[in-house]
């Protein structure tokens, strides 16, 4: 059974995604930390705008080196959504999720594009949404408890823009799949959103 969970940015889908994969016990790929471990090869490098270095960082990309704590910052959630709007990029992480996506038993994948391009054909698939505000007060809060020195207001910007840039992209823009089905967390706690995305599941798996 393979799960595809996308969403824009603080919009509680990785949250979803690790419930739903505790709950089947199934392996779990947060496909966002592929972005953010090739933006942070970039920066490191100090070759963020230089295309062929990210594409070359995403060739050799080690996924069994992904430390979540390290990559979860803003500045490498901004620099992911510049690297992911590079075709060669895309293409070069394309068969590492679709291998995962294709263990044994299935896999849950959370991300943009996970319904529409890695995985079309997942039985079920959800889109994951929020009100902007309510997506940067859960990103500020969360900002600040890894002690990150930001402001409400910059981090409901950069979402702004990292709506934008993410669906505004020719290659693989964030978009809701026909076949997903639409989960708004505005108003939702965890408890309350794992329970409606459960239900969306069953259904499907039905
Ligand atoms: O946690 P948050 O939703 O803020 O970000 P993320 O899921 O870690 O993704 C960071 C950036 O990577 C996004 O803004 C996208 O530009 C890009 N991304 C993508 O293009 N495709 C994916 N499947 C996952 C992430």
């Amino acid at each position: 059974m393979v799960i595809a969970i996308d969403g824009p940015a603080a919009s509680g889908k990785g949250t979803l995604a690790r419930r739903l994969a505790a709950h089947y016990g199934l392996p779990h790929l947060d496909t966002g930390l592929l972005y953010r471990a090739v933006a942070a090869r970039c920066i490191a490098l100090g070759r963020l705008a230089d295309e062929a270095a990210s594409e070359q960082a995403a060739q050799t990309l080690d996924v069994s080196d992904l430390d979540p704590e390290a990559l979860r910052t803003a500045e490498l959630g901004e620099g992911a959504s510049v690297v992911a709007a590079r075709p060669g990029v895309r293409a070069a992480l394309l068969d590492l999720q679709r291998r995962f996506a294709g263990q044994t038993g299935g896999a849950v994948l959370d991300g943009r594009d996970i319904g529409t391009v890695i995985c079309p054909d997942a039985p079920a698939k959800l889109f994951v949404t929020a009100r902007p505000d309510v997506r940067a007060d859960r990103r500020f809060r969360e900002l600040l408890g890894r002690g990150e020195d930001v402001s409400y207001d910059a981090v409901l910007a950069d979402i702004l823009k990292r709506d934008e840039r993410d669906s505004g992209r020719s290659s693989a823009p964030l978009l809701k799949a026909d076949d997903a089905v639409l989960l708004d967390t505005s108003d939702l706690g965890i408890a309350a959103a794992f329970a409606a995305a459960l239900a969306i599941v069953e259904a499907r798996r039905g």
